[in-house]
């Protein structure tokens, strides 16, 4: 489900989420490994206001394994706790509830110190929509209770949900707004299929993604579209073009708009990042 994100969502969103923040010890900020930056929210730093939080690079699966370990170093040298996880595999969450009582074992302690035998860790996911956060909550508690419908402003009793350990996780995960703003941003989020393309044409997309993939994951294309080198070096439109002919399209370029796309979303090109630590992002938090 897509959300449309009117001005007057977004302060919704961000009062509700800014709300829950109070209520928890620790902030779980689901994002896309194959765009950790692009797929966050520009104010979630804001909203924190000093909480810790534990970045989680999901779909790791899907991203390029050389890139992803660029993105925990990064984030590792910014003393920002972060974990990479396919939360499809259950085991890899495991050092979810690990890595929140670590970074919370000073308030654990003292709470212990104040006579409470378990003291419970409160968490919530937080992200912008599609990034994994209801797989994520759902396989923490080992129930399926997560609410998937992305829809902000849907509220009812909160409940917390015991997971592993001593966490407590929020029933329900803060759903927060792309940065669909910056125009390069939108375009590796469409990519993705984080957002709409409507928000974009196919075209603009899959001609950003063309020359991406030329320029970053060239023998991908080379292998499943059976490209030489000077085809490869192509302009992207010009090697757009080509592709539209060879493939059986005749003329029909967005149809092969639409195709690149598709290969690239179901994997077809491999594992992927589009962006790596210190890309130039316009717009900073
Ligand atoms: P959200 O709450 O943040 O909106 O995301 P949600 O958990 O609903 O997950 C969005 C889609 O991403 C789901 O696919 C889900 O199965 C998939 N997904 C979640 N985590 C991972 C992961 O680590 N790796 C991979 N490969 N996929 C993951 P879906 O419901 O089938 O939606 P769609 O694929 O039809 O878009």
């Amino acid at each position: 489900a897509q959300i449309h994100w009117f001005p007057g969502h977004m302060q919704k969103a961000r009062r509700e989420v800014a709300e829950k923040i109070k209520q928890v010890d620790i902030v779980l900020e689901v994002v896309d490994a194959r765009l950790p930056e692009s797929s966050r929210n520009p104010m979630l730093l804001e909203m924190l206001s000093q909480k810790p939080r534990i970045s989680i690079l999901n779909k790791a699966d899907l991203a390029d394994k050389r890139r992803t370990k660029l993105w925990l170093d990064a984030y590792e040298k910014d003393d920002q706790s972060a974990i990479a996880i396919d939360a499809q595999h259950a085991r890899q969450l495991k050092q979810i509830p690990q890595m929140a009582e670590k970074i919370l074992a000073e308030k654990i302690a003292r709470k212990k110190a104040r006579g409470i035998r378990n003291p419970h860790v409160r968490a919530m996911c937080i992200g912008i929509p599609n990034v994994g956060k209801s797989t994520i909550l759902n396989r923490l508690v080992k129930k399926n209770v997560a609410v998937t419908g992305n829809r902000p402003g849907v509220t009812k009793n909160q409940q917390w949900l015991k997971a592993e350990g001593n966490l407590e996780l929020l029933d329900t995960p803060g759903i927060l707004w792309p940065k669909f703003d910056d125009q390069i941003i939108g375009k590796r989020l469409a990519l993705t299929g984080a957002i709409a393309e409507s928000v974009f044409t196919d075209d603009d997309v899959a001609l950003w993604g063309l020359e991406y993939f030329q320029a970053n994951y060239a023998q991908a294309l080379a292998k499943l579209y059976k490209l030489n080198a000077d085809e490869l070096a192509l302009p992207a439109h010009e090697l757009m073009t080509h592709l539209t002919d060879k493939l059986g399209f005749g003329e029909e370029y967005d149809r092969m708009a639409e195709r690149f796309i598709n290969d690239v979303r179901k994997g077809e090109l491999g594992t992927y990042t589009l962006e790596v630590p210190g890309d130039k992002i316009a717009e900073r938090d």
